[in-house]
């Protein structure tokens, strides 16, 4: 791997290898989301505990201070939205000129494998990466979304990822299921973990994140379940300890806990 790719790949992770990403990139098909309506506040008091936040140019520029910034994964597919005929319809929305223009540490793109946009998201995997190859900017692959999120099992969940890689991701993000191992096994680049939406209580998310890290994941990308919790601060630290601090479930809990009642 040449030294730009590596050196902006590493700068995604800790010196331990593992990531906590940030995603606030929601509103490029949700709108302006609840809690993220104004994202530069919504990340204030949450980003010390992230290796480095997802979000889209529009975002990047209008809220996020440039000085002392986290490292960036530019979200550059879209160009469908929530009351549209398809989300999987996406195209790329970004050129890679201005990806560099804005100095990111990645780049993200959804694929949406078993829909009818399959070939065409595939494709654009692939365009994406061989622009990207050019600059030594390493692309993120977001599987397994929208109508195909149904079916979450390690079969589906790990032909994506595997499809995904062979186009040549670089990371891949997925949602947990039973048996994350046989996902990540099959997978010939690191993992890590998608959210989805907010649960109604906080160690469930802990359990599905530790054994997702258990079986092989490097990190997590989990947005809704930290910002638009009435504790994101306290989710943040928490999660941040299974991911950098080898924490269990049970002590992500405490330290919850002991954060919000803190
Ligand atoms: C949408 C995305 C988002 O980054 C993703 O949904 C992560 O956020 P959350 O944990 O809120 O689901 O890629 O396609």
């Amino acid at each position: 791997m040449d030294w730009g790719m590596k050196n902006r790949l590493s700068s995604l992770m800790g010196t331990d290898g593992k990531c906590m990403f940030m995603p606030i990139d929601h509103g490029y098909f949700l709108g302006p989301t609840s809690k993220l309506e104004k994202p530069g506040e919504t990340i204030k008091p949450i980003i010390e505990y992230c290796d480095a936040l997802f979000c889209t140019r529009g975002v990047l520029r209008a809220a996020i201070d440039p000085v002392g910034s986290k490292p960036i994964i530019l979200r550059v597919s879209g160009g469908t939205s929530i009351v549209g005929g398809d989300l999987a319809n996406e195209g790329l929305t970004t050129a890679i000129k201005d990806a560099v223009r804005l100095n990111v540490a990645g780049v993200g793109i959804s694929v949406f494998i078993g829909s009818d946009y399959e070939r065409q998201t595939l494709l654009n995997l692939g365009k994406l990466v061989d622009e990207c190859e050019e600059y030594g900017i390493p692309v993120m692959a977001v599987t397994a979304v929208g109508k195909e999120l149904e079916k979450r099992d390690a079969k589906y969940l790990g032909l994506c990822c595997r499809i995904a890689a062979e186009i040549g991701a670089k990371v891949v993000k997925t949602y947990w299921c039973e048996d994350f191992d046989k996902v990540t096994e099959g997978c010939p680049v690191p993992v890590v973990i998608a959210g989805g939406p907010k649960f109604d209580t906080e160690l469930p998310v802990f359990e599905f994140v530790h054994d997702g890290m258990q079986k092989g994941a490097i990190g997590l990308n989990l947005g809704r379940n930290i910002w638009q919790h009435e504790h994101p601060v306290a989710m943040a630290k928490a999660l941040h300890a299974i991911i950098h601090k080898n924490a269990t479930a049970n002590e992500a809990n405490d330290i919850f806990n002991g954060t919000k009642n803190g």
